[in-house]
């Protein structure tokens, strides 16, 4: 087959599997380790010792925030966490059958629109922006939860509460337990990055066009939102319920192998011996099923994880365990990539900043499998 600029040796790599695009000094991940570092911390020392504000300074600005400088990052993101009233009209009018993923793309989208700043194309002029969504994300999800239930929105609380228990108290309209905004605050910092998956990869081509932040952050909430990506949270807690106990795990998994189906929750493009991020988060879902003395989802998701071991062998990657931790928090399946959305915007305005600072237009080539040579004629 003739190949791009008649080249005999172009290889198609599918998927871009194995394919090293750009340098990066966000994040690193060894697939066979494994392990995964984030400014060159691992990601479990991160997920025990910071909370998401921290984590989000870190993504932005290469080092973990001294303690006056999270004080006033808390402030900034508490000052910035209520929605103009545009974003909120058009979250009280989406209809109830959209895709809760297509009205949290619409509704960044209008955020877009409102700024003024919008159209800044530098790594460091994105900070303002990023911050705003990082704040106003969580907002944006919890009003849709509650909507969502015919429940008036929560109003987003002050610095004194942190980001993670606003988050729950804006869903809930509860103060959540410590453990619990504990917990949360280690999930959504287990999801802030991930090295170049497919919605991060999709935020810098659209960066490297030269084309604005919010059009990037669109172009990533539209990649995560599919079931292979973020989309495989709620399918994984599905996935679950669907099971229903633990002793239906083992020929629940056998039949869906046999039948050559996907299990969402298990497989990864680059992680084989194992998702650092899943071990983390099956610890905190078996501490949750402790305190809440219910560990109903945790033993059918370890009894499937075993079963998925002894025959095909494949890892279940961070949502597995992320599915009952988010739903015991009281997040409902159809917002649970939202979430997954709300943390990973740190990691995206990270990259897109990095793109910016050293960009060069990504333009890959195809392998021509066409025909060539037609002609035109009368009759066609
Ligand atoms: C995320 O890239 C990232 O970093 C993503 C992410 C992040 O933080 O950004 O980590 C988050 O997206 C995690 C993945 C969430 N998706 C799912 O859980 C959906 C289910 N998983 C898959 O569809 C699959 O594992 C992918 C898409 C995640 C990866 O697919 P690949 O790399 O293209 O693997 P493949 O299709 O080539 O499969 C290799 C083999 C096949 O077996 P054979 O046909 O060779 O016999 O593994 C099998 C597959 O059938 N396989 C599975 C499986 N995943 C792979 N078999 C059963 N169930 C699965 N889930």
């Amino acid at each position: 087959m003739p190949a791009s600029d008649g080249d005999p040796a172009a290889r198609v790599a599918h998927g871009l599997e194995g394919v090293v695009a750009f340098e990066s000094a966000v994040a690193f991940i060894d697939g066979h380790a494994p392990e995964l570092t984030v400014r060159g911390y691992d990601i479990a020392d991160l997920a025990r010792g910071l909370c998401y504000e921290q984590m989000a300074y870190l993504l932005l600005f290469g080092r973990v925030p001294t303690a006056a400088e999270l004080a006033a990052l808390r402030s900034e993101l508490a000052g910035l966490r209520a929605l103009p009233g545009p974003v909120m009209d058009l979250l009280a009018s989406a209809p109830q059958a959209a895709h809760p993923m297509a009205v949290l793309r619409t509704a960044v989208s209008m955020l877009g629109v409102l700024d003024p700043a919008a159209e800044e194309r530098s790594g460091d002029g994105l900070i303002p922006a990023a911050k705003g969504l990082i704040a106003r994300l969580p907002t944006i999800v919890a009003a849709q939860v509650r909507l969502g239930e015919g429940l008036d929105p929560v109003p987003p609380r002050g610095p004194e509460a942190g980001h993670a228990e606003n988050y729950l108290h804006m869903v809930s309209g509860r103060e959540p337990s410590g453990p619990m905004a504990r917990a949360f605050d280690a999930a959504l910092v287990l999801y802030a990055e991930h090295e170049t998956n497919a919605s991060t990869f999709a935020c810098r081509v659209v960066v490297g066009t030269l084309s604005d932040y919010y059009s990037a952050i669109v172009a990533g909430i539209g990649a995560i939102k599919g079931p292979l990506h973020g989309g495989a949270i709620d399918d994984a807690m599905r996935l679950l319920i669907d099971i229903g106990r633990p002793e239906r795990a083992a020929g629940y998994v056998d039949e869906a192998l046999a039948a050559r189906r996907r299990l969402p929750g298990f497989g990864h493009r680059v992680y084989r011996a194992g998702d650092p991020r899943a071990s983390e988060l099956r610890e905190m879902a078996l501490k949750m099923a402790r305190a809440l003395d219910d560990s109903t989802w945790f033993d059918i998701a370890a009894a499937a994880e075993r079963r998925m071991a002894q025959t095909k062998g494949i890892i279940p990657n961070v949502d597995y365990y992320a599915a009952p931790v988010l739903y015991q928090l009281g997040f409902p399946l159809r917002l649970m990539t939202n979430v997954v959305a709300s943390a990973r915007v740190a990691g995206w305005s990270a990259h897109i900043s990095e793109q910016y600072a050293g960009n060069r237009l990504i333009r890959p080539r195809a392998l021509y499998v066409g025909e060539r040579g037609r002609r035109l004629d009368a009759a066609d």
